[in-house]
């Protein structure tokens, strides 16, 4: 822990009334908002030359600390991490091929393997890194945290690692693999009957009554700083910001942390900007979907960002993107806008027939939420929105350690059998067709 607080790497702005907030022992003292207007969304800025940054990008990382300098964080001795953040953007290049044969387009494809990360495979880890480091700095003993699985998860692992003790609430329909992992680390789970809205309410509850500090969600500062390496990534392995990121949402601390990373940069890349969000839910909780289609249908009125409707309960197969009361809509919605994007709707019957073709074609085995983010890509080129010539990101968000549940449907290769005349040998090629034919099959 440092005990000095004077420092002039980094202070906090409040992006809705300007005021400025010195460090994070003071964001932490004043409640995590702003101590004029009291919003939750501020945003930190550093008192550092950028041009140091492309000589950065260019040496190789070791995870997303290598970025260290425009990271809030004051003593590297405080780093928390177990190589989250430099993970690989790869060339899936059967997609390519596919977009090039049905649609006639020749596009690159990277995905973003986030699955790979260090710590507990999701796109979580960078941020529970980032705060861990930062506990262990400011000096953060208690901490709590409503989520429906992979934050908590994150959370809870690195806190853990920071001797930093993290109760996490979670929905009554949280994945089981999620708690019982949380639970092994030591770390207190409750489980709150009721959707995950109700677990926001109950920890905020036990965050007030115990003066405990709350994970502020989508727009916390430490999940955007975290978040935002994310583009150096991309300019360090692919030299540019792609035309078009895709990606499951739930809340969207990506296009968040997306759009702030580029502004943060811009005086060093003027020509960056950002690309068109895709961003993709499931018909079984869809809310921010609705709203786009109905703003989209009304012309998008001055204003439209602020009406969104609340999905109660929302009964899906993807917990970890249950959120029916999506209260980053207004900020989202404006910046899916301002960069041309859209809020794609796909089909749950969909998510094993695409988890299995990326595990057939990429020996790439995602989570529920990841195959989410992929069938987007499809629905994106059947909707015309994926232009000749740009380079494509999906931003695949976990793996299959994550949902063991979910791995188990995909079986489909078994045969029982009882007698040696049962066994014969197969082709591995005779599967493709099927699979194929199973993802790209209209939706009745
Ligand atoms: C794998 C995966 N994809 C997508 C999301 C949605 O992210 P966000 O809440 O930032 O919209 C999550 C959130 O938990 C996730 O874990
Ligand atoms: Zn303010």
């Amino acid at each position: 822990m440092l005990r000095v607080k004077i420092q002039n790497k980094y202070t906090l702005t409040c992006t809705q009334c300007g005021t400025e907030t010195p460090n994070f022992w003071t964001w932490f003292d004043q409640g995590q908002q702003c101590p004029k207007c009291g919003s939750k969304h501020s945003e930190v800025s550093y008192n550092r030359r950028y041009q140091r940054l492309p000589r950065i990008i260019k040496r190789t990382p070791n995870s997303f600390w290598h970025y260290f300098p425009f990271l809030p964080l004051l003593r590297r001795r405080h780093i928390v991490s177990k190589g989250e953040g430099a993970i690989p953007l790869e060339r899936w290049t059967f997609l390519e091929e596919f977009a090039k044969r049905e649609h006639g387009l020749n596009i690159q494809v990277h995905v973003y393997r986030n699955d790979l990360n260090g710590g507990t495979g999701t796109f979580k880890d960078i941020a529970a890194s980032l705060a861990a480091s930062l506990f262990k700095e400011i000096g953060v003993h208690q901490y709590c945290i409503a989520s429906t699985g992979n934050s908590a998860t994150a959370y809870a692992m690195y806190l853990s690692m920071a001797g930093v003790n993290c109760s996490v609430f979670m929905p009554e329909d949280a994945l089981k693999a999620s708690e019982a992992t949380i639970s092994s680390y030591g770390q207190q789970v409750f489980r709150v009957m009721g959707d995950y809205a109700k677990a926001k309410e109950i920890a905020a509850g036990y965050a007030a009554a115990h003066n405990i500090p709350m994970s502020a969600g989508n727009i916390d500062p430490i999940r955007v700083e975290a978040k935002k390496t994310m583009v150096f990534e991309w300019l360090r392995q692919i030299d540019q910001v792609p035309d078009v990121y895709i990606q499951a949402v739930s809340g969207g601390t990506g296009p968040i942390a997306v759009d702030k990373g580029i502004r943060e940069i811009k005086p060093i890349y003027p020509e960056l900007k950002n690309p068109r969000f895709l961003l993709v839910q499931t018909d079984k909780c869809d809310p921010m979907v609705q709203a786009w289609e109905a703003a989209e249908a009304a012309g998008f009125p001055e204003g439209f960002e602020k009406n969104y409707p609340i999905i109660d309960n929302p009964q899906t197969e993807v917990p970890t993107l249950a959120t029916g009361n999506p209260g980053t809509y207004p900020i989202v919605a404006k910046l899916v806008k301002e960069s041309g994007g859209s809020f794609l709707r796909m089909h749950e019957k969909k998510l094993l027939p695409v988890g299995k073709l990326m595990a057939y074609e990429k020996k790439v085995i995602p989570g529920p939420a990841s195959a989410v983010c992929m069938a987007g890509f499809f629905i994106a080129l059947k909707k015309n929105l994926i232009n000749d010539g740009e380079t494509v990101l999906v931003n695949i968000g976990e793996g299959a350690n994550r949902a063991p549940y979910f791995l188990e449907q995909m079986i489909y290769t078994s045969r029982k059998v009882k007698k040696v005349e049962e066994c014969s040998p197969h082709v591995i090629d005779d599967f493709r067709e099927q699979l194929w034919k199973e993802v790209l099959e209209e939706d009745e």
